[in-house]
């Protein structure tokens, strides 16, 4: 049992569980000022006031002083790519030249890159190298992470990808979900032939996945120049077959039909969401999908942004995400994220932080065990540097402010 006394303020308190904040309710965010925190064994046990210190809370053997700092719930990445084999900043060099991404993958850039050098890297390799990507991230204050395959493209790789994710799970103090994306691109021994392709997910790579139980959920990257509707629905429907939940990679080229699909095979989150107009929107309202923005693919491409303020306008609820991946994120850090979301798309920073934490939680199926100060939620906290109000972490952009990390009640 440890306890964190002196807390400036106890940032995005619950006292019930609520799955998500949609909307104009996006904008609240409850606090406590001079607060304590009480964990115990991995979960969050107490909280309230230092005029109201519990007797429990008295009796604790660990305590932490936190003057002067702010203790949040750690950040949730609904979102990443971060098993992979290798940097691409050579494509990086070519995009600022102003290379097209035709020419850029006409040079061996691209997805198909990526996926060349993880079918020659080792499953250790690419465990260890994902493995401090990990420890990055929460040193940033992540505490739950979804990661996805999708650079393998044929079975074995794509189920190497996933044992990798497995033995991460088994490893991290993180809470992590695996998604399988072998739906990703399609692979350069299958070119031209894009149906046998899909063909060789439905019958045995899907199967195979879920034989070894080694994915939560389904992804496709629905979009232009990718998969097709009809593709990504034969794909979602084999998937669901076998438990696998749809998070669908969509709109992020064009209105693709893809956040329709999406809603109508009941999918957790659609992501990336550049393009998305009324009919999305109509889509989305009274589904369970949550959709979800990913600021620094956004950034990092240049693209269009995703008309959050239009969606929270219509009702909707946002989530936000990294997207850490090697072609268009190459960043874990979602206290940047969290600034990119105030600055680019004018979100408030309460909205903001509903946004990468209790929503992408949700995201990830993990609203009922993280995302918020809440009794009995694992405690995935972190406790920040000195700072002066909670609006200063998306102000500040850039700079690390997280000081101690906190998962599953243990200081790390
Ligand atoms: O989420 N949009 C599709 N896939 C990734 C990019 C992956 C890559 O370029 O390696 C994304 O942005
Ligand atoms: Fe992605």
């Amino acid at each position: 049992m440890f306890l964190i006394k002196n807390i400036k303020e106890l940032i995005q308190v619950e006292n019930e569980c609520i799955p998500y904040r949609a909307g104009v309710k996006m904008q609240e965010l409850n606090t406590l000022k001079k607060a304590w925190l009480l964990i115990k064994n991995n979960k969050i046990h107490d909280y309230g006031e230092m005029s109201n210190l519990s007797l429990e809370a008295q009796q604790a053997t660990e305590v932490i002083d936190a003057e002067g700092k702010m203790v949040f719930p750690c950040f949730c990445d609904s979102h990443t790519h971060i098993v992979y084999a290798n940097s691409r900043e050579i494509e990086y060099i070519d995009k600022i030249k102003g290379l097209s991404y035709e020419e850029i993958a006409k040079r061996g850039g691209g997805i198909l890159n990526s996926v060349q050098r993880l079918r020659n890297m080792s499953e250790d390799d690419l465990f260890e190298s994902a493995w401090e990507r990990l420890e990055e991230i929460k040193n940033y204050g992540t505490g739950a992470v979804e990661i996805k395959s999708g650079y393998g493209l044929d079975t074995q790789n794509e189920l190497k990808m996933l044992r990798v994710i497995r033995r991460l799970k088994e490893k991290s103090e993180l809470t992590i979900k695996a998604t399988f994306l072998g739906a990703h691109a399609v692979p350069a021994e299958y070119k031209g032939r894009q149906k046998e392709y899909v063909d060789l997910i439905i019958n045995e790579m899907i199967p195979m996945v879920a034989g070894e139980g080694l994915a939560d959920f389904i992804d496709v990257f629905c979009d232009k120049g990718f998969f097709t509707v009809e593709e990504t629905e034969r794909m979602l429907m084999e998937g669901m077959k076998y438990g696998l939940r749809p998070k669908i990679h969509a709109n992020e080229l064009d209105f693709s039909g893809g956040v329709q699909v999406g809603v109508k095979y009941n999918a957790l989150s659609v992501d990336h969401l550049e393009y998305v107009g009324d009919a999305e929107i109509s889509s989305l309202l009274h589904s369970e999908t949550m959709p979800t923005v990913l600021p620094g693919a956004a950034f990092f491409l240049g693209m269009v942004h995703s008309p959050v303020r239009k969606m929270m306008n219509a009702g909707l609820p946002i989530a936000m995400a990294s997207d850490f991946n090697p072609g268009s994120s190459p960043s874990g850090n979602m206290q940047l994220v969290l600034s990119m979301a105030c600055i680019q798309y004018h979100m408030l920073p309460e909205e903001a932080i509903n946004a990468t934490t209790l929503n992408s939680a949700y995201a990830m199926d993990c609203s009922d065990t993280l995302g918020s100060i809440t009794r009995g939620k694992i405690a995935n906290v972190f406790i920040t540097k000195k700072i002066p109000t909670y609006e200063y972490m998306p102000y500040s952009y850039g700079n690390n402010k997280v000081e101690r990390v906190i998962l599953n009640g243990k200081l790390q």
